[in-house]
Formats: structure tokens, sequence, C-alpha cells
């Protein structure tokens, strides 16, 4: 199967010769990182002998393999969905296990805690492809099935590393505990170049996300680091640590830099507190234990309420998530529902998984504001009531970004109610709808005339908007905001020309900066932002339907 990009997508039955060697080679891949993690401990007091280590050494012996795999693993996620998951788990299995010779040739502790480093780099970039290589080559109907064997499997390498490590140890060397990973990563490469189809994330476009990829690893390694060295007293080494950490952690990232991470065993439960939380930050932020029996989102059918149900955005994302499996309601005023009272809401929300706002506030004046503020301060607190697990707001691109039009300073406050609600969230930022071009040139027309800015805008379909809303809603909570945008940049004035020339309207467009709703707009403050969703219908295309 090798250079079959895209083949198997999807359609790989887990009955199959084909499903049963991709299970094996995710699954092996995955055990050997998991297994690394705990077979070292046994062997601790024998190496300490050997190399003339003392505690301290020991302790990194151990810490450094979980503090890099911890920090490094979201970036490995990401790293593969954008380069293809197969390509980045070949190459972490390749790094694991040149450093695993490493570690078993070492001859001095320095040199072990180095080989540790490499290997949890290695142990980073294969180990989030592992599920993400079974998420999306197995049928729909056998996902489930192979993520459970996935993580039972898994879950059994990480829990008898112990007993594997100290068999080694005794009957042959400390050494084989790192040596036995070569002849098993060798077969995990070759099968996987053989039986395992390459896959990227399809939603994915740019290259990764530089500071969000920086500041997710600056924040869980200077965390980690902090607690592990802690155990020495609050030294300038700990306190700079924190401060780093807590630090990256506490600003503004932009999107998560990773979409398919690794689930770590429940029985995994690193003695050190610093490599605890470690694994607990991945966990927590990406992924639901092993063994509970819990589906990843996705994989299952979710009831979704969507409120603005009946609006441009809200009908169709209703109609993709009911045509995917799931259950979604549409709810609005006419339906009995209004977030500006809250009349109805509990009950719209009753039972639901994912709550969806896609409503809008009927005017563009001052009074927007306050529909903004009220219908999500409502939306949040009843959210919470009803235990929903994931709320999902539509916003605008650059909407901090333009503080003079007050219509988006209400976006900006509505998207701040929700972050500082319990309920987990994703904000869907889209530019402007091309359904929205139209109205925006009318703003400022005449007869004769259409005055308009020459603001730089990326517009889009809102059935692509729809779309990046419904996958949004259907996947799992992203905890910040994801930029979704058209293929081209126009400047409004432009934009303007092409609309008209199209609906063979003989009216003259006139560029004037100070005139249209978007004069307020400097720059390219409307324009997506690094690592934005692109999406592919263009706007002559669009007028053309
Ligand atoms: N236009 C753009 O270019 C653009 C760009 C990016 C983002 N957005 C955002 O996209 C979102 C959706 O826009 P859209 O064009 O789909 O809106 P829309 O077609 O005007 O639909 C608005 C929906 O909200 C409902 N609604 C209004 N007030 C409500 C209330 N008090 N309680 C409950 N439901 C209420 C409406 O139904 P009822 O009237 O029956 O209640 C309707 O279902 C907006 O938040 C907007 O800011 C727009």
């Amino acid at each position: 199967m090798a250079g079959n990009e895209g083949q198997g997508e999807g359609s790989v039955r887990l009955a199959s010769a084909a499903g049963r060697w991709v299970l094996a080679v995710a699954v092996l891949g995955d055990s050997m990182i998991l297994l690394e993690a705990t077979v070292v401990n046994v062997a601790l007091p024998t190496i300490g002998r050997n190399l003339g280590a003392g505690v301290a050494g020991l302790q990194w012996t151990l810490n450094s393999y979980v503090l890099t795999l911890a920090a490094l693993v979201l970036v490995g996620g990401s790293l593969s969905d954008i380069y293809g998951r197969r390509r980045i788990f070949i190459l972490g299995a390749v790094v694991f296990v040149a450093a695993s010779a490493l570690c078993a040739a070492a001859p001095t502790i320095g040199l072990l805690i180095l080989a540790r480093f490499i290997q949890g780099i290695g142990g980073a970039l294969l180990t989030p492809g592992s599920l993400a290589i079974i998420e999306a080559v197995f049928h729909p109907a056998d996902r489930t099935r192979a993520i459970g064997a996935w993580a039972g499997l898994g879950a059994v390498a990480g829990a008898i590393g112990p007993t594997v490590g100290g068999y080694l140890t005794d009957a042959v060397s400390w050494r084989a505990v790192f040596l036995i990973n070569i002849p098993l990563g060798v077969f995990v490469v070759a099968a996987a170049l053989r039986h395992v189809p390459e896959t990227r994330d399809p939603t994915h476009v740019g290259g990764i996300d530089l500071r969000g990829a920086a500041l997710a690893t600056l924040a869980i390694a200077g965390v980690c680091f902090a607690l592990i060295d802690a155990s020495g007293g609050l030294t300038p080494m700990v306190i700079a640590a924190s401060v780093v950490g807590v630090g990256a952690a506490a600003l503004p990232g932009g999107r998560h830099p990773a979409r398919h991470v690794p689930e770590f065993p429940a029985q995994f439960q690193p003695a050190d507190p610093g490599a605890l939380i470690g694994v607990t930050a991945i966990r927590d932020g990406n992924i639901r234990l092993r063994g509970t029996g819990q589906e990843p989102e996705g994989t299952r059918n979710m009831k979704v309420a969507v409120m603005g149900g009946t609006g441009l955005i809200g009908s169709q994302v209703v109609k993709i998530l009911n045509a995917s499996g799931h259950e979604a309601v549409p709810h609005a005023r006419s339906t009995g529902v209004d977030l500006l009272s809250g009349r109805g809401l509990p009950g719209a929300l009753k039972g639901a998984d994912v709550v969806v706002d896609v409503t809008n506030s009927p005017t563009f004046d001052d009074a927007s504001l306050a529909f903004f503020q009220t219908t999500t301060d409502n939306l949040v607190a009843a959210a919470g009531e009803a235990g929903v697990g994931h709320a999902v707001l539509l916003s605008i691109v650059g909407a901090d970004l333009v503080p003079g039009l007050v219509y988006y300073r209400g976006k900006v406050l509505q998207e701040d109610v929700l972050k500082s609600g319990s309920t987990p969230y994703s904000i869907v930022r889209a530019t402007q709808f091309f359904e929205f071009i139209e109205p925006a040139l009318a703003f400022s027309a005449d007869e004769s005339t259409v005055r308009v800015s020459a603001t730089l805008i990326q517009p889009i379909a809102a059935a692509d908007v729809a779309q990046a809303v419904a996958d949004m809603s259907a996947g799992r909570p992203l905890r910040g905001t994801r930029d979704v945008a058209g293929p081209e940049v126009f400047s409004l004035d432009e934009l303007g020309r092409i609309t008209l020339a199209a609906r063979d309207d003989h009216r003259t467009v006139i560029t004037d900066n100070s005139a249209g709703i978007f004069a307020a707009v400097s720059g390219d403050a409307l324009i997506a932002k690094d690592g934005a969703v692109i999406a592919t219908t263009t706007y002559r295309e669009w007028l053309a339907r």
C-alpha cells in the first residue's frame, strides 16, 4: 500500500486483512511508546549502580521521556494532521528506535538522559498518528470497535511495562529494556510502509500554527519542569519555569495546535507530579480516558440544539447534522425559544450534548450590543444548568480589530461571555458571507451609484460556513477559535463591480473610503488569520448559480 495516499480512507473494514494490519501497526507503535513510560522503572536501581548515577540522575531518566512526550504531543498531532499521519508516525518510530539504540549504548547517565529526551520526541511524533490513523482509515461502522481494541491493547502495554522491565533487567541487562525497541520499531516501520494508507486532516489549510504550538509546548513543559524540579526547593529555575509555563498558558494562543492526540491508559499514573500534570494536560485538553467505553465525538450520534436554527446559517447546519446521523433541532422565536427573555431555553437544552448559537441581532446599531450580551448570558447560564457538553458560537473574523463597528463589538462581547462560562466551547469566526455582499453594497447606494470603500475582504459562501459550524459541532470542543474564509481576497469596491456586472446592474461603483458599513475597517482586519480553514466555493461560481 506504499504511496497510496487517500486510498482506503474511511473504508477499511476491521475484519479484513487490511484492517487487521492497520490495527496491528497502530497498536504496536503506540504500545512501544506507552511501554517505554513504565518499563524503565524497575531497571533504575541497576542503571544507578552501573552508571554511578544519583537520585536526581535516575529521576531525570524517567522524567525526561515523559516531559518531552507530554510537551510535544500536541505538536506531533498537528504535524500528523498536516503532513500525513503515516509519514509522521514513521518518522516518530525512526527517531524513537535510534534514540533507543543510543539509550542502550549510553556510557554515562548524562547521555542516557539526553537519549531519553530524544525518545520522547520520537514518541510525541508517533503516538498521535496511531489514533488518527485508526479514525481516518476505518469504516465508520468499525471505528468504535477499532478504537476500543487500540485503547485496550495499548493499556495492556503500559500495565505490563514493569514486569517486562524487571524480567529483561534480571535475565539480560538493563540495556535490553531499550534494545527490544529496535526489532519492534523496525517491524512497525516496515509494516506501516506496506500496509497503512496515508491520510491527512482535509480541513487543515496552511502550515502549523507556530504560535499555538510554541505556547502549548512551553505551557506544558514549563509547568511540568517546575513541578518535577520543585522537589529540590523553590529555586530560581523552578520559579522561571513556572512563570514561563503559566505565562504561555495564559497568553491567547489562537487555535488549538492539535486535533488528534492519543489517549493515555487510565492505569498509567506516573508517580512524579510533574509527569502526572503533563499527562493530565494532554488527557483533559484533548481526550477521553481509555477503557471507559466512551467514544470520541464524531463517532456517535449527538443531540444538538441549534439556536437560530431557522436562519440562513442555522437551517443549513441543522440539515447537515441530521444528514450525518445526528439529532439536530432548530430553535428560534418562531419555534417558541427566545434567547433574549430566556423563554423556552431550559426545555430546548434538555438532554442536548451540544448547543450551537447562530442567532442574529435584528439590528446593527447600539441595540445589537445588548442583544449579544443578554442572549449569550442567558444561553451560557442555561447550558451550564443543563450540563451541555459543548457550546459552538458563530462569530466574525477580525471582529476584535474593528472597534468602530458596534455590531462587531457585540460579537466580541458574545465571545467573551461564552469563554467565561463553564461549558466547553468552540468559536467559529467566519468572514463576510457572499449572501451579505449585496445588502452591504445597498447601505450606501442610490439609483445611479454605489459608493463603497476599498476595504479588503475575503468573503465565503454561507453553505461553506454552515459546513464548518456543523463540523465543529460534531467534534470535540476546541476551547478556542477557528477562522473560516473564502478562497479569494477582494477589495470591496472591486467586489461591487463584479457583483453589479453579474447582476446586469448598470450603476457605477465609486470608490469612497468613507462610505459604506466597512469604512471603519482598516488594513487586513477582515482577512482570515494564519491557520484558517479556507473554503473552496469562489464568489464568481456562487454568483453564477
Ligand atoms: N452576515 C455575515 O457576513 C456574517 C459573517 C460572519 C458571521 N456572521 C454571524 O452569523 C450568525 C448567523 O447569521 P445568519 O445570517 O444566519 O442570521 P439570520 O439568517 O438573520 O438568522 C438569525 C436566526 O436567529 C433567530 N433569532 C433572532 N433573534 C432571536 C432570539 N431573540 N431568540 C432566539 N432566536 C432568535 C432567528 O429566528 P427568529 O427571528 O424566528 O427568532 C433566526 O433563526 C450571526 O450571529 C452573525 O453575526 C455573519
